[in-house]
């Protein structure tokens, strides 16, 4: 893809691997970039650093955890904004925790961001992208939505589904002339990771590296990109030879400190007094 004159929008483009392509486009002189993420100042800290590129960037402070409100402010802004060629999903959040450990609050925050905000997103350039008849969706999943990590059940499932948009998505969208791409970084030096316990032995790659990756891989055509020797292997691993793959998981992963007591899972529903009381529509039990 060549990327001169072209628009891309990026979310989670303040920090990690979502400022790292931000850079990477500007660096491969994108005309223009539309920056989405939380934290208004850190993203207009990479707007300046962007504009010293010569790439002309706006920002859009969101929080993808609002799918309603998200579609209301990003309608909005594309009617402003040029048109955009390239979408990449960037954004991302991970809770490492026993499942049996897990909260409710934390699930529903991941589902929420790494699946529904990405699709609100997705839905709305889309159709501007089937409109014109061009486009190119990356999305980004993990080397978790090909082999399932324990301690992160539902950061995995989220990853797995990723995978799974992508692909449909992709034979949705080829006869209207719109791509998708599926990167899987593997373990990658960002905020997200800095207090995980990680998997001994997987080596840590730099967000730069991710960002290549995809650079190349989009070059050469690539629907899915995984990043690193140690990605592809896991993979080979898991495909060709599961049992192995599943007895190396076990050797390598961190051993979590449990907590005396599990967490009430579902603290944020409503107390014990409003659920309804269960109605046997059986009949006395025998038992
Ligand atoms: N790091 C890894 O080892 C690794 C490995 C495989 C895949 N990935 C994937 O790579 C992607 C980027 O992760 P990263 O490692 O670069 O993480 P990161 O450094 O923590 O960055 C996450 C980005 O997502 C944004 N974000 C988080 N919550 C948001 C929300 N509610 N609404 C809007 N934006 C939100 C953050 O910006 P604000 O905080 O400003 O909102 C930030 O820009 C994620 O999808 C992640 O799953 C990461």
């Amino acid at each position: 893809m060549d990327f001169r004159g072209k628009t891309a929008l990026i979310t989670g483009a303040s920090r990690g691997i979502g400022k790292a392509i931000a850079f990477s486009l500007a660096q491969k002189n994108i005309c223009t970039l539309l920056l989405v993420a939380r934290d208004t100042k850190q993203l207009r800290k990479v707007a300046m650093d962007l504009e010293q590129l010569g790439t002309e960037v706006s920002v859009l402070p969101l929080d993808l955890a609002h799918p309603r409100q998200v579609h209301a402010s990003l309608v909005k802004a594309l009617r402003h904004h040029p048109p955009i060629d390239l979408l990449v999903n960037c954004a991302g959040i991970a809770h490492q925790r026993q499942f049996i450990e897990s909260r409710l609050q934390q699930v529903e925050a991941e589902l929420m961001i790494n699946l529904l905000g990405m699709y609100t997103v997705t839905r709305l350039v889309a159709r501007q992208m089937v409109r014109r008849k061009q486009g190119h969706i990356v999305n980004v999943s993990s080397l978790m939505g090909k082999v399932a990590a324990p301690s992160m059940a539902t950061y995995s499932a989220t990853k797995y589904a990723i995978i799974g948009f992508s692909q449909a998505l992709r034979a949705e969208l080829a006869p209207h002339n719109v791509k998708v791409t599926n990167l899987m970084p593997s373990l990658t030096q960002t905020d997200m990771v800095k207090d995980m316990r990680r998997f001994y032995g997987v080596q840590a790659t730099r967000p730069e590296q991710v960002a290549q990756a995809l650079m190349s891989g989009v070059q050469r055509g690539h629907h899915d990109i995984l990043v690193g020797w140690q990605s592809h292997a896991a993979v080979w691993c898991d495909r060709f030879a599961p049992q192995l793959m599943a007895q190396i998981i076990r050797w390598t992963h961190p051993q979590l400190p449990s907590r005396s007591r599990p967490a009430a899972p579902y603290s944020a529903l409503p107390t014990a007094g409003s659920v309804p009381k269960m109605v046997s529509i059986t009949g006395p039990s025998k038992y």
